[in-house]
């Protein structure tokens, strides 16, 4: 009996002891348009101030194929093999020493900070001051739409820009992940709102409340618009020379499609001769900024618990809802990538 006792014990001192795995899609190296592996990774484990989240769904953003590519290899550091994934909503399964804000059983959403990504998983271990309670009036699918594009824009048009009612904003590409929240957040704010978005998006555009929609297949925004205050870029660099024009004096642009500038190269603090590099990448852009008169910031958005506490509020009053494109299963995910990469996804796309 007493044997049988002890090797009972033993038995399960060392299943505890063994590691188990979670599926999740691995980066085994950069590659341009390469496929992720589905494979199997070590459970994470929790640190103190961590909570353990079961993640039943998780978002895709250009900013995973940009990854995969190799693009961010200086900026990020990431080294691969690692968990691609920068957004996700599940359930609370534990929680680290520290945790004092979350439970298990709270349902949760987050986009956890770089260097410690990976949401195309069935676990994730995210540090508290990351984490926000999930809005209660959203599915986990439309939740995991939510944190990395309402944080760009909330750093975007609250944190930088400080959009003030009355305040003209133009939002480009107004059908797209960020777009489809930055309208929504800046008609909040209450500013006037015009977009540019191709004919098929008109009516997603003007349902989303853009005051003026520009079909960019029909009209030239530069020749239409005057007098703004604010401009969120997410395309191309003509289109950013061109939104100089639209601006009033004092104005300000904000790209989160590039170039970088030094600002940003110090708050990632990045050595001195990549902060040349970007000073050297924005100059144009900046120089010509300032014959006009206006302001130029490029923005990388950041994990923020808190903002996304704030963005929960919205959600769940109604003042913003989410726009879910395509929900893929979790087996999918090349091809959800795919998908994200035509470029023509209208809101968001989502494993579940
Ligand atoms: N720096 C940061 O922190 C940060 C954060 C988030 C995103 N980003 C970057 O911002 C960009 C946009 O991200 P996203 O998630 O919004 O992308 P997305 O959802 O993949 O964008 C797709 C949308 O862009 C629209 N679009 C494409 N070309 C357009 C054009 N010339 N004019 C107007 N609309 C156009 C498409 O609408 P049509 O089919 O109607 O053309 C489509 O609905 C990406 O480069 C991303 O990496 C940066």
């Amino acid at each position: 009996m007493a044997r049988r006792m002890i090797a009972l014990l033993i038995e399960s001192q060392s299943k505890q002891d063994r590691t188990r795995f979670m599926k999740a899609f691995i980066l085994d190296r950069y590659k341009k348009s390469g496929a992720l592996r589905l494979g199997e990774m070590p459970d994470p484990k929790p640190r103190d101030n961590d909570v353990l989240v079961s993640i039943q769904a998780a978002g895709l953003n250009p900013l995973d194929a940009k990854v995969r590519d190799g693009e961010f290899k200086l900026l990020l550091r990431d080294r691969p093999p690692f968990i691609l994934g920068h957004e996700m909503a599940g359930t609370v399964v534990r929680v680290g020493s520290k945790v004092v804000r979350f439970k298990p059983g709270d349902q949760v959403y987050a986009r956890p900070r770089d260097g410690r990504v990976g949401t195309f998983a069935e676990l994730i271990a995210v540090d508290e001051a990351d984490l926000a309670l999930k809005p209660k009036n959203l599915s986990m699918e439309e939740a995991a739409s939510i944190p990395l594009v309402g944080l760009t824009a909330w750093q975007a048009l609250v944190e930088v820009a400080n959009v003030q009612p009355g305040q003209k904003v133009l939002i480009h590409a107004g059908s797209g992940g960020v777009g489809t929240f930055a309208i929504q957040l800046a008609k909040h704010l209450g500013a006037t709102v015009a977009t540019t978005t191709s004919t098929a998006n008109v009516a997603l555009a003007k349902s989303l409340g853009a005051d003026v929609v520009i079909d960019y297949r029909k009209d030239d925004f530069e020749n239409v618009l005057s007098g703004y205050d604010v401009v969120l870029n997410s395309l191309d660099a003509r289109t950013l020379d061109k939104s100089l024009n639209v601006l009033k004096p004092g104005g300000r642009l904000i790209s989160i499609s590039g170039p970088p500038d030094m600002a940003f190269a110090k708050r990632q603090g990045l050595n001195w001769v990549l902060r040349q590099v970007m000073g050297f990448l924005s100059r144009g852009i900046r120089s010509k900024a300032e014959r006009r008169g206006v302001s130029y910031a490029f923005l990388f958005m950041r994990a923020n618990g808190e903002q996304l506490a704030q963005i929960t509020s919205l959600l769940e009053s109604g003042a913003i809802r989410p726009v879910v494109d395509r929900v893929f299963p979790f087996g999918a995910a090349n091809d959800a990538m795919a998908y994200l990469e035509t470029g023509r996804a209208r809101g968001k796309v989502v494993i579940t």
